[in-house]
């Protein structure tokens, strides 16, 4: 695991949206996996910006998602499908028959989640799949005690995770769905490059626990360790406890 210390946010979006470039410039038909919330946002305005000026390519690029509300129409503006639309494929300007993501509204989700990974699949991997964490350690929503080698399935979430993501629901957490479709954490370990990126104090615990605990369920994130090729990108404030 590779482990870089950057000064604030930006610097962190500005170094994997190269490295995004990079890799684009090298395959431009490389499946992009992308993440939500609010940490990833800087990575995607700094690929933005590349791609406007012309600094790389991105029309060949297909981009798959992490993780999924069960139960929001899709075009809530809160689920992630709206919100990968909203700050990812409109800014970048990709096709939407580009995209790939499980369906969080249909009625056989154990159906959707088998046919996200086929999908994931037939599309050869992830070339490079960006993540976030929470503050508990997860990784897509894979919460604390998800089996290392897990598949793409529903999950509940916990109670921490929901008050974390009410603040996207008009700060009230009875509008949080209670369950989710993600990527396993097995799912996500066969994308060929992991990119975590973590900022603000309040992941300081859940990265020293990533980085420098054991590889444990109770860590989601610590499985990261067990991948040949993991890039963790860290804020001054995020690497304080490491
Ligand atoms: C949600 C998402 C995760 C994300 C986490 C942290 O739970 N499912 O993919 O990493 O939130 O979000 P933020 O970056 O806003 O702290």
């Amino acid at each position: 695991m590779e482990v870089v210390i950057v000064p604030d946010a930006a610097a962190g979006g500005e170094l994997i949206a190269e490295a995004m470039a990079g890799l684009l410039r090298r395959t431009p038909d490389a499946v992009l996996g992308v993440a939500t919330g609010s940490t990833p946002l800087p990575i995607y305005q700094a690929l933005t910006a590349k791609v406007r000026s012309g600094a790389v390519d991105i029309s060949r690029a297909r981009i798959a998602q992490l993780d999924e509300y069960v139960g929001l129409p899709a075009d809530h503006p809160e689920s992630y499908r709206s919100v990968l639309r909203r700050e990812v494929l409109e800014p970048l300007g990709i096709a939407p028959d580009a995209f790939m993501g499980p369906d969080g509204t249909a009625e056989d989700v154990p159906g959707a989640c088998a046919a996200y990974e086929r999908a994931l699949a037939e599309a050869g991997g992830v070339d490079l799949q960006l993540l976030g964490i929470g503050t508990d350690g997860h990784i897509g929503f894979n919460e604390p005690c998800s089996s290392l080698a897990s598949r793409t399935r529903i999950k509940t979430l916990t109670e921490q995770t929901r008050i974390d993501n009410a603040r996207f629901f008009d700060g009230d957490i009875a509008q949080v769905p209670h369950h989710v479709i993600t990527q396993g954490i097995g799912t996500i370990l066969e994308a060929r490059h992991l990119v975590l990126l973590a900022t603000g104090e309040g992941k300081a615990d859940a990265v020293a626990a990533t980085v420098e605990g054991p590889v444990a369920a109770v860590c989601p994130a610590s499985a990261l360790q067990l991948h040949p090729h993991a890039t963790v990108v860290v804020d001054e404030a995020a690497a304080a406890k490491l």
